[in-house]
């Protein structure tokens, strides 16, 4: 296998500046020598199991701007840019077109001013695109989307708040099996899941909350905050190699290792290729 390309932004001006979803409190603010320590030793994680690392240059003013899982969508050589719910990340938009244009991608726009967050709720297992709804992104937008694409979707409903990016409560680990949180999706939401994915590891809650399902895969390596030691003793018995690394200050503002990050190649290059 190739070496992966992921992008990643480091946490230079990272802070709690706002809340938008459950995990942020401005008065927990991050600690940012500890932050800039947890972000590096994810990228030395991420190096070892075999990646390359791209860097967007960190701007003032965009705390957020760190969870490059955000930026776009990419499928192939074309990224569809994001446009994000919350106007305090909207700022962002512009450098996340910038770079990946200047890199080569052909850099297409959310249609119709949906709110779409990216790789963050746009997920491939296998050749379908698994795609996050209510909480961030559109369910309609997420169709025109596919269509855009040439791609199918299968859009599943996020219920609980804290869950609100799909990357917090589902990834795929190959092209036909995945890691999911069960309570972050309505009972037909599990359907669809079961009947699409053909081996899924379930998380209990206490590891979900711990950001268990939002992993980086590279290769064979599957890399999550600490505090899920169950998952990673399944991971361990489906042949993957977890490992963990402390990410605490990235859970203040509601992310960890999957948010801090982009697949270059396109989630549905990461899956087909660890499953060959
Ligand atoms: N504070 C950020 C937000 O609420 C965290 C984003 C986490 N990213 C992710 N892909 N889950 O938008």
């Amino acid at each position: 296998m190739s070496s992966p390309r992921i992008l990643m932004c480091p946490p230079t001006h990272y802070g709690i500046h706002y809340e938008i979803n459950p995990w942020m409190n401005t008065e927990r603010q991050a600690d940012h020598p500890l932050a800039q320590e947890q972000w590096r030793a994810l990228r030395g994680h991420l190096v070892a199991a075999g990646a390359t690392i791209e860097e967007l240059a960190p701007v003032d003013g965009l705390p957020d701007l760190v969870f490059t899982a955000n930026a776009a969508m990419v499928f192939g050589r074309k990224a569809v840019i994001s446009h994000f719910k919350h106007p305090q990340r909207q700022g962002e938009e512009e450098h996340f077109r910038r770079w990946l244009a200047a890199d080569g991608f052909e850099a297409l726009e959310t249609p119709n001013q949906f709110s779409f967050e990216g790789a963050g709720d746009a997920l491939f297992c296998g050749d379908t695109l698994f795609a996050g709804y209510r909480q961030r992104s559109d369910a309609l937008g997420h169709q025109q989307i596919g269509e855009m694409l040439g791609i199918r979707v299968l859009p599943l409903e996020l219920i609980d708040s804290y869950y609100y990016h799909l990357d917090t409560c589902f990834c795929p680990l190959t092209a036909d099996s995945a890691i999911y949180f069960p309570g972050a999706f309505d009972d037909y939401g599990q359907r669809v899941l079961a009947a699409n994915v053909p081996t899924l590891i379930a998380v209990e809650e206490e590891e979900a909350r711990s950001f268990a399902c939002n992993a980086v895969v590279v290769g064979r390596t599957v890399v999550t905050n600490v505090g899920c030691p169950h998952l990673h003793e399944q991971l361990r018995n489906a042949g993957f190699t977890p490992v963990e690394t402390p990410l605490g200050e990235f859970v203040k503002a509601g992310g960890s290792a999957k948010c801090l990050t982009l697949r270059l190649e396109g989630e549905d290059a990461a899956v087909w290729a660890n499953s060959t």
